[in-house]
């Protein structure tokens, strides 16, 4: 039988358990990604200037739930892929993080799916999922 102290130990590894996932849960949000390719400028955020952009080309567009007016520009996001119509398009174990440089409804090079939470450099895309899919689930926190 279980002594009194350890069946209240392991009552309270499973609140702490309970809590870490609530915690993870609340802080993201969950939502959709495509992806775009150049040409990429000028952008909605920082006009023709190029300098703006990450050397790594991790950056997005914004749709227009994060746009925030304009004050998205510049923030950073960590995104993962959760799901997607087609099975195992997501790449496993990957999250990446990008720079928002521009806004998604304005980008001169269009999404491959239209009124996502957020749109791809096809170099971010492809770390978390196969790029031959236009439209994945996703989760991501700033
Ligand atoms: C990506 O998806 C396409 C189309 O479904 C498929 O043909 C290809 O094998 C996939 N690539 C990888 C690396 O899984």
């Amino acid at each position: 039988m279980m002594s009194k102290s350890l069946y209240l130990s392991f009552q309270f590894q499973i609140i702490i358990l309970l809590s870490t996932l609530f915690i993870h849960f609340s802080q993201a949000d969950v939502g959709t990604a495509s992806h775009y390719g150049p040409p990429f400028l000028p952008t909605a955020c920082f006009g023709g200037d190029a300098s703006q952009f990450p050397s790594s080309n991790m950056f997005g567009s914004a749709g227009e739930g994060i746009w925030d007016n304009g004050a998205a520009c510049g923030r950073l996001y960590e995104v993962r892929c959760i799901s997607a119509a087609v099975p195992r398009t997501c790449i496993p174990g990957q999250t990446i993080q990008i720079k928002i440089v521009d806004r998604a409804q304005s980008s001169v090079s269009r999404p491959s799916s239209s009124d996502t939470s957020m749109v791809l450099s096809t170099t971010a895309f492809q770390i978390i999922a196969n790029v031959s899919s236009s439209l994945i689930n996703i989760e991501f926190q700033q």
